[in-house]
């Protein structure tokens, strides 16, 4: 796969988890936003004296942002891991040579403990972006996170929160109607990814983080709404209708006519349309049982 020849316009679709195409749009629709909150993220870690950090990308997908993270800081030294070869294929073919000695994607099961453990306490920042969604496992998966991490390093999980990612000049009710079919349709293990930000405490903590905290990030838009936005949005409204497992004929028709593209009165074709898109990021410090055991003698 590596060594194949890619159309450099499009993903791989073909081989690539049905999602691809939709989070290659979100990227394209909030590039300078998520660059930003990932600047503030790393603000909130402490640099080690050396200077730059080593960072971890788990479940990397595409590479969209472990490139952003060593763009960030020059000093930031950044791996990619993910266990989908076409995946890594087009992170490593859309990656610039100039981040060639900084950057770079390895096929790494993080269930398979014994896989990751070449990463043991590798990295000073540990990333997981938009995946726990996609995983079963969490509290394996944050297990794996908390070991690649140094003692005194930071785990971080980005995440949406289904119920609240979505703020638009739709109509309530329609908003209501949405989260309700797609909560009735989920089964119980997948409440958790549908949510995630409001279990992330708990999980966290049980991996063994400590200090969490919490930063949300809003993107807001308003209209007319631009082409990358449209097609997000496009694409994203599109997907979630058609996965709808619950609903009468006229409950999808309503949900329809305000949130499909092809719906009457869809709100993104309004140039008076406004949109929050609402991000939440996990952040929690692996302790460093040395040093906080040698404080507390003191
Ligand atoms: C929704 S995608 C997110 C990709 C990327 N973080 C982004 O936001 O563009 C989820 C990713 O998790 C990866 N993944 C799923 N299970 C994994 C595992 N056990 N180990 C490593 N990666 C995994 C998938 O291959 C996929 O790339």
């Amino acid at each position: 796969m590596a060594d194949e020849q890619l159309p450099n316009d499009r993903l791989p679709d073909d081989r690539l988890p049905d999602y691809a195409h939709c989070l290659q749009l979100q990227h394209a629709a909030f590039a300078t936003d998520l660059r930003e909150m990932l600047e503030d993220l790393l603000r909130a870690c402490p640099e080690p004296a050396s200077g730059g950090r080593e960072i971890a990308d788990i479940a990397c997908g595409d590479g969209f942002f472990s490139r952003l993270l060593a763009e960030i800081d020059p000093r930031n030294r950044v791996v990619g891991l993910d266990v989908d070869e076409a995946y890594l294929a087009v992170a490593r073919r859309d990656s610039p040579a100039r981040l060639s000695a900084r950057l770079s994607f390895q096929n790494c099961d993080l269930l398979e403990p014994e896989q990751a453990e070449r990463f043991a306490e590798a990295f000073d920042v540990v990333f997981c972006i938009d995946s726990l969604e996609s995983i079963e496992d969490h509290a394996g998966l944050l297990r794996q996170m908390v070991r690649l991490c140094r003692p005194g390093g930071v785990v971080i999980v980005t995440e949406t929160d289904n119920l609240h990612d979505l703020i638009g000049s739709w109509p309530p009710e329609t908003e209501n109607l949405l989260h309700r079919l797609e909560w009735e349709g989920l089964a119980d293990q997948e409440k958790e990814g549908y949510a995630f930000p409001r279990y992330a405490s708990a999980l966290l903590r049980s991996a063994g983080l400590a200090d969490l905290t919490v930063r949300s990030y809003t993107f807001d838009r308003s209209g007319p709404f631009d082409e990358p936005l449209k097609a997000w949005l496009g694409e994203q409204f599109r997907e979630r209708l058609d996965n709808l497992s619950r609903g009468t004929a006229a409950e999808r028709a309503e949900l329809r006519r305000h949130l499909h593209p092809a719906g009457e009165d869809y709100f993104a074709n309004s140039p008076h349309a406004l949109l929050t898109y609402l991000r939440f990021c996990i952040l929690g410090r692996k302790p460093d049982v040395a040093a906080e055991s040698h404080e507390v003698a003191w």
